[in-house]
This record gives structure tokens, C-alpha cells and sequence, in this order.
């Protein structure tokens, strides 16, 4: 199976239903979810059906459509009301990644903008609108892809946390892009570390697959085995996704990631954060500000054990995110280019205004 024709999130043929693949049940099956109440894609986002940054910001646009399509408001101050209502909903579902807000609120501002059109066309635009939020993203990926390529070598062994690969965006993924697009210009000798990523295995259940479906040659290791893999010379470099990147260039990506920074340093490894512009958020001064996702105490104890493997009563902190110093990234590699410290000003001159 070619990875890079699943599809992770689209609106289904008839404009009714946002369609996802479940990532819940991967790599054992791959089963596509057909959903049309608020509620419902509320739950896939929260129970991560569908996830990573990019994907959750184009559910939530199809998501905000929907609310749209299915309005019986009669004038645009009625329908832009039960949009607002959809955009807090949906928004409260994961806190973290910043494209979900983002694309929620680039729908709410094309709705704005659109009030004076009848209330069918107001509707019909915010489907191009969400439609484009999708292509764009592809689009932003191969161009992840484009650049990151650059700065690999033949044989290069490529270490990645959690998943942000196709599964994690509308195509192609962040992290994973550059490994596509080697792929596709014949560099097919790389190797790949791919951490298990405790507690949800996003590595484990998401990378692993898709990487090995694309025939790439793909090692899973325990989160443990970082730095011991590093360590015997099997890593070049290491290449993350990120939920959301702040002005000085801090970021918050898949618990875990920060100590994987730690190790790169300590080992000289360079370490690369995929980031489309999407997942910058130039509000947010340092990482300290970043809201850190707190997910259920279940999903450390119990959720891929046959058996609760944890004494009942035990505290558990389940933390979904850390936040990574910006000294430790070689650079952040975008959409538009790779910025190189200091990020603040490389920012800028990446993406002006
Ligand atoms: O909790 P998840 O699985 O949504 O976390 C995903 C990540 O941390 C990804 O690395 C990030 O969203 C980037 S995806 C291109």
C-alpha cells in the first residue's frame, strides 16, 4: 500500500460528512469514518481518530462547514452566531497544537468577510474556503519535503518522534516529507529510527506503518533507546514535527521530544523541526506560554495493556506535549525555507507581515 494515497481527512463526494481514517485502530486496520454531528468530530479530534497538527486544523474547517451547511439560519448575523458557537466547541477539543484554532478562525474570518452574500453562497465559499485549507496543506508538505531533502545524504540513518507523517496532515506529512521526496528522486537507501513515543505510540503504531508501507528501510525503538542508538553512530539527524512554534522559536511537539533534543546536542546530531507556517504562532513569545495539553491517566496504565499493568491508585501525570528550548534546533525547516537562529529574525524574513 503507498501511504501517501490514504486518506487522513477530506470531505466525503456528496459535501455532507467530514471522512477520516481512524488512526485509533491502525496499523491493524484501515477503517475510513464517515461524520456529520459537531459532537462527533468534537470526539474524533479529542479521542486523536484524527490527529496531528495540520489534520486537526483541516477537520476542524470541514467541521465549521458542516455547522454551516446544516444551519436553518436565515440571514448571515444568524448563521455567523451558530458559527462562533461551532468555532468554541470544536476549538476546546485539544488546546496545544495552534493550526486547529487557526484554520477555525480563518473559516469565522472568511464567514466575516463573505456576510453580505445570500446566505447559499455565504455557505458555498466556506466550502472553498475549507477545500483550500486542505490543498494548501499538501501543497505546504511537498514543499517541507522540498527543502528538507537538502540536507540529506545517501545512507543517512534519520531519527523522528511521534507521527508526523502523512497520517498527520492532509498528505505527505512534515517530518516524514523529506524522506518521501528522497524517495521519489531514487534516494532509497535511508534508514530510519522511529521512537515508539509513549503512551499513545504514535511512532510505534502511525510511523512505523507508514513508512514500512512506503519500503522504507524503518526501525522502531523504545523512547529508552534514543540515546543509545545514537550513541553506536546510527543517527545523522534528527528531524520532529511540532504543534506549535512560538516567535523566539521554542516549540511544543510530542512529549518526549524535548529529551530527544537533549541527546542530539549532547551527541552533535543535527536536530531539524518540519514546520509549516500554519504551526507558527507569532503571538506567543516563549514556550512557557504554550497551554500544555493534560490527557487521561488511563492512556499511561491501561490503554494498550491487555491487563492495567499500573498499581489502581496510582498518581499519573499523562502530559500530551513538552516544550523544546530553541537552543537546541539546528533550524526549522518551512515551507517557504530553512530558518537558521536566531529564529526570531528568520522568521520574519520568512514570512513578512
Ligand atoms: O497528539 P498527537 O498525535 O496529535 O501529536 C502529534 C504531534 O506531536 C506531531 O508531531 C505534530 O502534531 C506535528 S504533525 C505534522
Amino acid at each position: 500500500m503507498n501511504p501517501l494515497e490514504l486518506k487522513t481527512v477530506a470531505l466525503s463526494a456528496d459535501g455532507q460528512a467530514l471522512e477520516i481514517l481512524d488512526q485509533t485502530l491502525l496499523p491493524a486496520q484501515v477503517k475510513y469514518l464517515s461524520l456529520t454531528r459537531q459532537e462527533d468530530i468534537f470526539e474524533a479530534i479529542r479521542a486523536l481518530r484524527v490527529r496531528g497538527a495540520p489534520a486537526i486544523g483541516v477537520a476542524a474547517a470541514y467541521g465549521l462547514y458542516l455547522a454551516a451547511a446544516q444551519s436553518r439560519a436565515q440571514d448571515a448575523d444568524g448563521l455567523l452566531a451558530e458559527l462562533r458557537a461551532a468555532k468554541d466547541y470544536l476549538n476546546s477539543s485539544r488546546p496545544t497544537a495552534v493550526n486547529l484554532s487557526w484554520a477555525l478562525e480563518r473559516m469565522l474570518r472568511t464567514a466575516r468577510e463573505a456576510r453580505a452574500l445570500p446566505v447559499p453562497e455565504l455557505k458555498a465559499r466556506l466550502r472553498r474556503e475549507a477545500d483550500a485549507i486542505r490543498e494548501e496543506d499538501i501543497a505546504v508538505c511537498r514543499a517541507i519535503g522540498g527543502w528538507g531533502v537538502s540536507l540529506l545524504r545517501p545512507g543517512d540513518g534519520i531519527l523522528t518522534h511521534c507521527n508526523a507523517g502523512t497520517l498527520a496532515t492532509a498528505q505527505y506529512g512534515t517530518a516524514l516529507a523529506p524522506i518521501y521526496t528522497a524517495l521519489e528522486r531514487g534516494m532509497t537507501d535511508l534508514r530510519v529510527y522511529c521512537d515508539e513515543t509513549r503512551p499513545l505510540l504514535q511512532g510505534a503504531r502511525l510511523t512505523a506503518f507508514e513508512l514500512q508501507c512506503a519500503g522504507v528501510d524503518t526501525t522502531l525503538i523504545c523512547d529508552n533507546m534514543a540515546s543509545a542508538t545514537m550513541a553506536k553512530g546510527k543517527v545523522d539527524l534528527v528531524f520532529v514535527g511540532c504543534d506549535r512554534v512560538c516567535a523566539n522559536g521554542d516549540f511544543a511537539n510530542k512529549i518526549g521530544t524535548s529529551g530527544v533534543a537533549i541527546l542530539a546536542r549532547h551527541y552533535g546530531i543535527p536536530f531539524y523541526v518540519c514546520a509549516p507556517s500554519s504551526t507558527i504562532d507569532f503571538g506567543v513569545g516563549c514556550g512557557a506560554d504554550i497551554p500544555i495539553e493534560e490527557r487521561p491517566p488511563e492512556e499511561v496504565t491501561e490503554l494498550w495493556y491487555a491487563h492495567r499493568m499500573a498499581p489502581e491508585g496510582v498518581k499519573v501525570d499523562n502530559p500530551a506535549f513538552d516544550v523544546t528550548d530553541h537552543t537546541l534546533v539546528t533550524g526549522f525547516v518551512t515551507e517557504k525555507g530553512i530558518a537558521y537562529p536566531p529564529f526570531d529574525q528568520a522568521f520574519r524574513a520568512l514570512f513578512p507581515g
